[in-house]
């Protein structure tokens, strides 16, 4: 059996250990978190221990790992970082998530309890899909980007690159969300964003450009 390593012991790493935890297989077991702050989960009352630095760490041959970061561009250039030195990430699916017989998932998404991944969705590597969200049918959602929870991405939505769904935000059929953007909690997305751009609102408007 292989030893698990989580990138990150912050809120969502202790999230991904909690869901973790509660899948039913037997490649890997929990070894502790790699976390740049060594007393990240003091006061957290997890009974696993903060192993090393992520920029620091050599990936063994019995390692597997799990993006345990929330905000996509950590999550990209840490788990980028350790995947470039040879790390192995594992997909992690909560057993009361739904993933249809189709999707296609990337290495090192995290699917939170009772999401749901529809037929035909492609996600690419470390996406992350909160609690509850929905990715609908024919919809992709590119590398890294993270869906937080209770999200409606329907049909043939297109989510980029890193970008970056608030809380209970709805994304419409078809409509793109640009690499990098950033969509407000309880948004609904009815037109194209563009790429590093902060949406929001019901309908989203444009908030601002983010800066080069
Ligand atoms: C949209 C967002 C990214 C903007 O953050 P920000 O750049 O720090 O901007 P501010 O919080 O200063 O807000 C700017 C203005 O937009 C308003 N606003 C912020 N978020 C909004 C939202 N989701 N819907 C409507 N209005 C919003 C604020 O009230 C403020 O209005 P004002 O200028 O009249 O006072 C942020 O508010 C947000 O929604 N983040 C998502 C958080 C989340 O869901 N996290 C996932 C769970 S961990």
């Amino acid at each position: 059996m292989k030893r698990c390593l989580i990138v990150g012991a912050g809120g969502f790493g202790r999230e991904a250990l909690a869901w973790a935890l509660a899948m039913r297989q037997d490649e890997w077991q929990i070894a502790g978190f790699l976390d740049a702050a060594p007393h990240a989960l003091e006061g957290k009352n997890v009974h696993f221990p903060i192993l090393g630095d992520p920029f620091k760490w050599i990936p063994g041959p019995d390692e597997v790992f799990i993006a345990g970061i929330g905000n996509p561009e950590p999550r990209l250039r840490v788990c980028g970082a350790l995947a470039a030195r040879g790390a192995k990430f594992v997909t992690v699916i909560h057993p009361t998530a739904v993933v249809a017989m189709n999707a296609e998932l990337g290495s090192g998404c995290v699917v939170a309890p009772m999401a749901i991944v529809s037929v035909n969705v492609r996600l690419g590597p470390f996406v992350l899909v909160n609690v509850a969200s929905s990715v609908g049918h024919d919809a992709t959602v590119d590398e890294g980007a993270t869906i937080s929870g209770h999200c409606d991405i329907m049909g043939y939505a297109k989510i980029g690159r890193a970008a970056f769904l608030g809380g209970q935000a709805c994304v419409l059929p078809s409509v793109t969300v640009g690499e990098s953007a950033i969509v407000g909690a309880g948004s609904s997305v009815v037109r194209n964003v563009s790429p590093r751009t902060t949406v929001m609102g019901v309908p989203a408007q444009l908030l601002f450009r983010h800066a080069e």
